[in-house]
């Protein structure tokens, strides 16, 4: 089918004059506010499409769902063809979720939950198969580490992402390194999708630079072709009518490159273009000008970390939008916009009334800032603990069972 849009990937990834301000691309997101990124700008730079209050409407009618707090407060706030899922689901017409992760570090921390958090939820509300691809491949190209290495950290994050409560019967994770050499048909479909882009292509969506390994500039395919039903014949069959089954990909959006890509690609190959929903970053303790990163220890709150460690970086790493002594802060009030334990509760407390009542007392110059941290902790804790609990459940057999190509229960 001939493609009448412009080619998403032409998107500049950031226009010169922009580029000073904020970067944002898979490898470095970063601006120069400590209010954060400008996620309407992103949205009208990569050509996405805002989460709108009439989607969200359609989407809790259809799925009989109240929106996730993650809807309702705009941390999935972009997307592409979002309308053809529902459209998808309302027809009773197959689709499947496909989410990832780049195993690099031994432990995960919070910023890294909050696209599985999103996507159980999505599973739920659509009872629908997911896909989860561990690209140790990707972390093995990209980082300081032995191909061993990655491969076993894929295997250890998977037991987080279980721990997430993804459903077994209708959950299969892989690692690259392990899927690509036991399914043909995966490895068919990657490379399909490199004899359709050219390095000149490749370089502009992703910066590639002529000192970067070739391995790089192939790997783009590999994070492409789950986004493809036929890659998981045992999940879907290997009929025909295979390639009709919709893809949706809930992501933060740095990872856009890789699907604007993926749209590009799909119809060449005979395949639906994936649908996606972008999230915004989980900012850093030190403030919103950089996202949470694991290579930053005091970045980070781990899902290791101790209710101690967790009230103890809290109180010494995040960025304060109180005022300099408690009368300033008592006649002026606190700024949320840029206060990071503020934002962290806009994530994690659920209840829309507290968090408002937090919010106007903050504002308010009534809450002070250990008080608004003692908040936060509480929250943290409890729900770190609880992490913990579940994943200490996550036997090797299970984990086995996740990791074992096998069909998918599909929504009746
Ligand atoms: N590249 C991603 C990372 O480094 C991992 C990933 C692979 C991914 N496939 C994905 C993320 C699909 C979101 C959706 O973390």
């Amino acid at each position: 089918m001939a493609e009448a849009t412009p080619p998403e990937a032409a998107a500049p990834a950031a226009p010169a004059a922009e580029a000073e301000e904020q970067v944002v691309n898979p490898w470095e997101v970063k601006t120069g506010s400590n209010q954060g990124i400008d996620y309407d700008k992103l949205i009208r730079q990569f050509g996405s499409s805002k989460v709108s209050p009439e989607l969200l409407e359609r989407f809790e009618r259809l799925t009989g769902k109240p929106p996730h707090r993650f809807l309702r407060r705009g941390v999935f706030f972009s997307h592409r063809d979002l309308s053809s899922i529902l459209d998808a689901y309302e027809k009773k017409e197959p689709f499947y979720l496909y989410t990832g992760r780049g195993p690099s570090s031994q432990s995960m921390h919070l910023g890294h939950l909050i696209p599985f958090i999103f996507t159980k939820y999505l599973q739920d509300a659509f009872n629908v198969p997911l896909v989860v691809q561990l690209t140790d491949d990707e972390k093995f190209l990209w980082k300081n580490l032995t191909a061993e290495e990655c491969h076993d950290l894929a295997y250890k994050n998977a037991k987080d992402i279980i721990a997430c409560g993804f459903d077994v019967d209708k959950t299969f994770i892989f690692s690259d390194f392990d899927y690509m050499g036991s399914c043909p048909d995966f490895y068919r479909n990657v490379v399909k999708v490199q004899k359709c882009v050219t390095l000149n292509q490749a370089r502009a969506i992703f910066g590639f630079a002529d000192t970067d390994c070739i391995g790089k500039v192939s790997f783009p395919a590999i994070q492409a072709v789950p986004a493809f039903s036929t890659s998981f014949p045992d999940i879907f069959g290997r009929e025909k009518n295979v390639k009709k089954v919709k893809c949706l990909i809930p992501c933060a959006i740095d990872q856009d490159p890789y699907f604007r890509m993926t749209r590009d690609v799909a119809h060449r190959l005979g395949h639906c273009k994936p649908a996606l929903i972008h999230s915004t970053f989980f900012p850093a303790l030190q403030g919103s000008q950089t996202k949470m990163s694991a290579s930053d220890g005091n970045s980070s709150i781990f899902l290791t970390d101790t209710a101690k460690q967790i009230q103890k970086k809290v109180n010494k790493e995040a960025f304060s939008g109180g005022r300099v002594s408690v009368e300033e802060h008592r006649k002026y009030g606190g700024d949320t916009t840029v206060d990071v334990a503020y934002k962290y509760l806009t994530f994690f407390l659920d209840d829309d009334a507290k968090l408002q009542q937090i919010k106007e007392d903050y504002e308010a110059g009534r809450m002070l800032t250990g008080e608004l941290k003692k908040e936060l902790i509480g929250v943290l804790q409890a729900m770190v603990a609880e992490h913990q609990e579940r994943r200490a459940t996550v036997t090797d057999e299970l984990l086995k069972q996740f990791m074992t190509p096998r069909p998918l229960c599909r929504a009746a």
